[in-house]
């Protein structure tokens, strides 16, 4: 899509998907700027405004790379979460949903389900931001609880709804919290903040079979009571 040409919400939330390859175009760090301080309207209880980030891109980009990748080198025994990704023995039907979204992931790359090493691979192309020019590095102070951890939710979604308003492209990825105390160290962030997702940014590559699949939604019978209508 052309950069600045007219969008709507609702068409931002339908352009908008979890992009996992991107161009080497590089970013205008103007664009950001602008998304940001648009992103800054996003509501949060008490005006709290929690969210905090920081985004990378060249060397300093290159660096959380190279220290993640050190301790993915050590197996599992580099695993640093600081929270649960997903809750312990999630059922359905969250369940199904998750696996239904990497089955039709890896569909999309023709990979198998035997292919565990073409899984595999596909998935640790995640520590690569999946070729992104920009990382951004979303956290908050500790302290703060649920309430705030869904402020820094609309603030995401605001960042990536806004970017597709700029013709540029995003994947949020909170697999990066597996790494959380390798990248709070090496972004110097403080002991008190805890890291919650990165976001991939850049220019899609719009060739690419993994950026072109349907992404499943369930219906609003499974989400919605309508009560009194
Ligand atoms: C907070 C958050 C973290 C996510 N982390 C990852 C991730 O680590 N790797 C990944 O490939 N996708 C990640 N995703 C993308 C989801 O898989 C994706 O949003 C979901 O499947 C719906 O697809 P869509 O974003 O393309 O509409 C994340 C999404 C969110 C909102």
């Amino acid at each position: 899509m052309p950069a600045n040409e007219a969008v709507s919400v609702t068409e931002a939330l339908h352009r908008r998907r979890s992009v996992r390859a991107f161009s080497d175009k590089p970013v205008d760090p103007a664009v950001l700027e602008a998304v940001f301080a648009a992103a800054q309207r996003a509501p949060s209880g008490g005006n709290l405004q929690p969210w905090q980030a920081v985004v990378l891109t060249g060397a300093p980009w290159q660096r959380v790379k190279d220290a993640v990748a050190a301790r993915i080198a050590l197996g599992r025994e580099g695993y640093q979460p600081e929270y649960d990704i997903y809750p312990k023995g999630l059922t359905d039907p969250w369940e199904s949903r998750r696996f239904g979204v990497g089955e039709a992931l890896y569909a999309s790359l023709g990979i198998p389900r035997e292919d565990k090493k073409g899984r595999l691979a596909q998935f640790m192309d995640n520590y690569r931001g999946f070729g992104a020019p920009v990382m951004l590095f979303l956290h908050c102070s500790r302290i703060m609880g649920p309430p705030q951890w869904s402020d820094m939710g609309m603030w995401l979604q605001s960042v990536m709804l806004l970017l597709v308003e700029h013709g540029l492209a995003s994947c949020p990825q909170e697999c990066w919290a597996m790494y959380g105390v390798t990248i709070r160290e090496t972004l110097d962030l403080g002991e008190d903040q805890i890291l919650f997702t990165g976001l991939a940014i850049g220019h899609a590559d719009e060739d690419a079979a993994v950026n072109q699949w349907p992404v499943p939604r369930v219906g609003l019978d499974e989400v919605i009571d309508w009560r009194g209508f």
